[in-house]
């Protein structure tokens, strides 16, 4: 078997497209905030992709480029000051950030209202409540994704691999609400191949190259493939190549889930727009 290649560069294109016109229906101006502490080139790639994307969709962005000796206090005054500017939409702090920098403070400190990362723990909180509000972006991507492609979620075996904040968490509740049966797996899990091998969908979020192999995955198996890793010059997933002949679908790197998550990213910030004009309701957990 050879997997069918779910394109993410053709879907998140259609959903900028429809981002550009929710934008130019909002009729008052949306803007993203962006903040990229230190030189990270990796990081600093993203961000400009972030811009470039906000740009095409008729979403204005701002960067704040610092130091990458800033203080935590002084990311947390910037932060503040973004937080009450009526100009500003949408607020995304580049991680990681810098060891003198707490990344949960980081994240506590942006208002939940303009938390288009999902990460703020009133975000994550109502997301595991069942009750989604602004949703970590590659999670919400790789929702996106599976829809389009018709996946049907509902009594499927769904394993994710990868415990992060950003995507592992977010994206085992976002499955288990769409009522697939979720093991989330780490760096401890025993006998990890076993575990995947039982998996209908198998989401590798590992953060390394050839994480997954082909003797990991059940046959037909729908593999979304979330590693972003740099390797002589061109870019890899934590997904083996030799799983293309045993998986069923397979997300591309490049081109699966990375583009999906800046899709997901501009309909945050769109969305952030609609709760700050009142067009939907606040939830209260956001005070
Ligand atoms: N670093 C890697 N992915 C992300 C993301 O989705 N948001 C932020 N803020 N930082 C990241």
């Amino acid at each position: 078997m050879t997997a069918r290649m779910m394109d993410g560069k053709a879907l998140a294109e259609r959903i900028r497209e429809k981002v550009a016109t929710d934008v130019a229906e909002l009729g008052d101006p949306v803007s993203l905030a962006t903040v990229l502490v230190g030189d990270d080139p990796a990081s600093a790639v993203y961000v400009r992709h972030k811009h470039k994307a906000c740009s095409e969709s008729g979403i204005k962005s701002v960067h704040h480029a610092l130091e990458s000796d800033t203080r935590e206090s002084d990311l947390l005054d910037l932060i503040s000051e973004l937080n009450i500017d009526l100009s500003v939409t949408g607020i995304l702090v580049q991680l990681p950030v810098p060891n003198q920098i707490r990344e949960e403070s980081v994240i506590r400190s942006i208002a939940p209202r303009k938390d288009v990362d999902g990460l703020h723990p009133a975000n994550a909180g109502q997301l595991f409540q069942g009750e989604p509000t602004l949703l970590p972006a590659t999670p919400a991507g790789i929702m996106e994704l599976l829809l389009a492609y018709d996946v049907e979620l509902e009594g499927t075996k769904a394993v994710v691999v990868g415990r992060s904040n950003l995507v592992g968490k977010p994206i085992a509740a976002l499955l288990l609400q769409a009522n697939a049966t979720v093991t989330l797996c780490h760096s401890r899990t025993r006998n990890l191949a076993e575990v995947t091998r039982c998996a209908d969908v198998l989401v590798a979020a590992v953060g390394r190259p050839g994480s997954i192999t082909a003797d990991m995955v059940k046959p037909g198996a729908i593999v979304i493939d979330v590693g972003i890793n740099r390797m002589d010059d061109r870019l890899v997933g934590d997904v083996d190549s030799g799983v293309e002949e045993v998986a069923g679908m397979l997300t591309p790197v490049p081109g699966g889930v990375g583009p999906m998550t800046i899709a997901a990213l501009l309909q945050n910030t769109v969305k952030a727009a609609r709760y700050q004009s009142g067009l939907i309701e606040m939830p209260k957990g956001w005070g």
